[in-house]
Order: structure tokens, then C-alpha cells, then sequence
């Protein structure tokens, strides 16, 4: 593991630093290396000042150069004093972490601000690289385009044409982050083999939508996609219709996604934006969640619409200070997807049926490029 992040058991920000850590590193090509971050409290960073660098006092941030080779080195953050210096300049917990991490990254890039006004000059605008970089990947949400409707149209005739191995490719090509399918039991767009060679093919990342079964978990286990994002399915629904109960099947969620953990495959998990079933999926284990925008989407007036909308900004908000990922989907379109991308929290958006609709009347390029223009705008 090239980040490890050590803190209490239920500090809420230890998924948010490591990812920015891991962003980072990545930046400075050092994706390789090993980062040890310690958050620590006032007297835990006052006792490591003292005993290794002689300095018996409270600090913000410590970093320990390590000059062994594959290690980058040991950054220790006071969540206290962090939290003092938030309130005094107005700003959050959240961020003023990040900026403490990135002071100590810059740190160990070998910038020191106490070698002069020359070097605080550069070591400053260095950290504004680095800011504007975390900033810049958090704010520019990923679109990912589920192919299944392309295979709908296929299986309407049951031979093999339009294929959806080609749609995934030409999806990439017109810019997209990423190929969305959803394996369903009844196989009724997607097929096995689709799922295969479309892994095989793609350049950006699979995602496999997929229900808890034994078969299922197989599959994943054998196609290897780069996530699996786990849905409700009923066989007689004509798409997804709900987010998975994760509270109530809390103990199978979690079993199931220790076993795709197993096969080393993060996992997302498909819910309704609401308090409880995030607060479940945290407990689980998955790295992410997937907020249904369904409610949002099919919304009969404005007044339940912005009803909505709060909801989902608000529970975007919540699983991320939980430290999960946030994607959204499901019923997003033309018109209502520009509102929900804005949403600084949701990273990535899944969206199928307006798509591949849409590109049956002006092309399957682009359509994504008009759906790319609304989630990057
Ligand atoms: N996300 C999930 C979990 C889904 O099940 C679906 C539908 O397959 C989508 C996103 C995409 O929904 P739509 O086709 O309405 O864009």
C-alpha cells in the first residue's frame, strides 16, 4: 500500500486524506512510494516534536524525510490544532487538513519555507500547484456511459448487431472516463461475453453493474472489472428501481462486499439518497456509493424536484465526510443533469438511457460529447 493513513478508529477524515495523499503522489510521479501519515492530537504531535526533532511544543504539521529507496517519507497532522487554525480562518476541518498535508508533501519534495524568502517563495507557490490540482480532480467529475441499451436493441432481434464492444469504444473515443454494463440474472441486454471483451478492449475503466448473488460475485471475480457496483434487481422491473436497502441487508451487503474485496475489487453501492443507507453503507466496507437520482429525475414539479435535488446535495455531503466516494445516476438526461454536476462532492456520474437514446438520432459520438459539455461544464 503506497498510502497508509494512521488515526482514531472513527476520525471521519482518513479515506479523504489518503485519496488526496494518493492523488498526490501521483503528481509528483511518485505513485510507487510509500507515504505513512499519522493524524495524530496536541499532545501526540507535541511528543513526537520533542523526542525526534529536540522541539518540546504543539505543532500543525511534521514530515520526516525518509532517504530509502520506494519510501517518500512520514507526515504527522494535529486534527487539533487543524481544527484551531479552521475556525480562525473561517474555513473547514476538511480543508485546512488537505493544506496541512499538502505543506508536509511539499516538505518532503525537499522545499523548506524556514531557508529564506526565497525558499518561502517557492515553497508557497508550489503548495498552489499542488491545491490547485486536488482542487481541479475533485471538481471535474468523471462520466462513465452504461452501454446496455445498445445491447437491448441487439437482443430485440436476437442476433448481433448493434454491438455493444463497438459502442464502448467509440464512447471512449468521444472523451467519456469510463464503460458502464449491468449483467443481469435474466441476461435480458447484456451478455456474458459482452462484459469479457468489452474488459478486454476498453482503455478507461469498467464498471460492472451487478445484484449480490453467488454467480454474480463469480463473474466479477473472474472478469476482474475496476469496480462493482451493487444494485436491487427484480426481474420483473423494466430498469433499476429503487437503491439497495443496505441497512436492512446490512450484514449480506457487507459479506458481499468482503468477498469482491477478496478479489481485490473495490465496490460501490447503488442507494437512495438517504441518511440511514449511507450511514449503512459506510459500515460496509465499500470505498463508494452511488446516490440514485431517480426521485430527482422523475420528478412530476419544480417544488419536488428542488425537494430532491437538496436531498441528494445533502447526502453527497454526508458520505463524503464519511469518507466514501460519491457517484450518482439513474434517469439523468440532457436537461437535469448540468444541476446535479455541480454538486462538488458526486465524482463521477453512470449514465445510460439518455445517451444511447439521444445517439440514435444524432450519432453515439456525439451524444457523449453533448453529455461530457454538461458534467465537465
Ligand atoms: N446507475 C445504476 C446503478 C443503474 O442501474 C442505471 C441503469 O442501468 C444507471 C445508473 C443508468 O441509468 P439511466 O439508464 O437512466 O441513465
Amino acid at each position: 500500500m503506497p498510502v497508509s493513513v494512521l488515526s482514531k478508529p472513527d476520525f471521519p477524515y482518513l479515506c479523504l486524506i489518503k485519496r488526496a495523499a494518493e492523488r498526490l503522489l501521483r503528481f509528483c510521479n511518485r505513485q510507487k512510494d510509500e507515504l505513512n501519515i499519522l493524524i495524530t492530537n496536541d499532545a501526540g504531535i507535541t511528543e513526537i516534536n520533542n523526542q525526534w526533532l529536540n522541539r518540546p511544543w504543539r505543532t500543525n504539521v511534521i514530515s520526516f524525510t525518509q532517504d530509502a529507496r520506494g519510501l517518500f517519507g512520514d507526515i504527522v497532522i494535529s486534527w487539533e490544532t487543524a481544527r484551531q487554525e479552521a475556525e480562525n480562518a473561517g474555513t473547514t476541518l476538511r480543508t485546512r487538513l488537505v493544506e496541512l498535508l499538502v505543506h508536509g508533501v511539499v516538505h518532503l519534495l525537499g522545499e523548506d519555507h524556514e531557508l529564506g524568502e526565497e525558499a518561502a517563495r517557492r515553497m508557497a507557490e508550489r503548495e498552489r500547484e499542488l491545491i490547485s490540482y486536488l482542487l481541479k480532480e475533485e471538481i471535474m467529475a468523471d462520466l462513465c456511459i452504461n452501454v446496455d441499451h445498445i445491447a437491448t436493441i441487439r437482443q430485440a432481434r436476437g442476433g448481433n448487431e448493434p454491438d455493444p464492444v463497438i459502442a464502448a469504444g467509440i464512447v471512449e473515443l468521444a472523451g467519456a472516463d469510463g464503460i458502464v454494463v449491468h449483467l443481469r440474472e435474466d441476461r435480458r441486454h447484456i451478455q456474458d461475453r459482452d462484459v469479457r471483451i468489452i474488459r478486454e478492449v476498453i482503455k478507461t475503466r469498467l464498471t460492472l453493474e451487478m445484484a449480490a448473488t453467488d454467480e454474480m460475485i463469480g463473474i466479477a471475480g473472474e472478469i476482474k472489472p475496476d469496480i462493482v457496483t451493487l444494485v436491487p434487481e427484480k426481474r420483473q422491473e423494466l430498469t433499476t428501481e429503487g437503491g439497495l436497502d443496505v441497512k436492512g441487508l446490512e450484514a449480506s451487503v457487507t459479506d458481499a462486499v468482503s468477498r469482491l474485496h477478496h478479489y481485490g475489487i473495490p465496490v460501490s453501492l447503488f442507494v437512495d439518497p438517504e441518511t440511514d443507507q449511507i450511514e449503512a453503507a459506510a459500515r460496509t466496507g465499500a470505498e463508494c456509493i452511488e446516490i440514485h437520482t431517480g426521485r430527482y429525475a422523475d420528478a412530476e414539479n419544480a417544488e419536488i424536484q428542488d425537494r430532491e435535488f437538496e436531498a441528494i446535495a445533502s447526502m453527497a455531503s454526508l458520505a463524503f465526510e464519511l469518507g466514501l466516494r460519491v457517484h450518482a445516476g439513474h434517469g439523468l438526461n440532457y436537461q437535469n443533469t448540468a444541476r446535479v454536476a455541480a454538486i462538488s462532492e458526486i465524482s463521477e456520474f453512470s449514465i445510460g438511457h439518455a445517451v444511447i437514446a439521444r445517439a440514435a438520432l444524432v450519432g453515439l459520438d456525439q451524444a457523449v460529447r453533448e453529455m461530457l459539455k454538461l458534467v465537465k461544464g
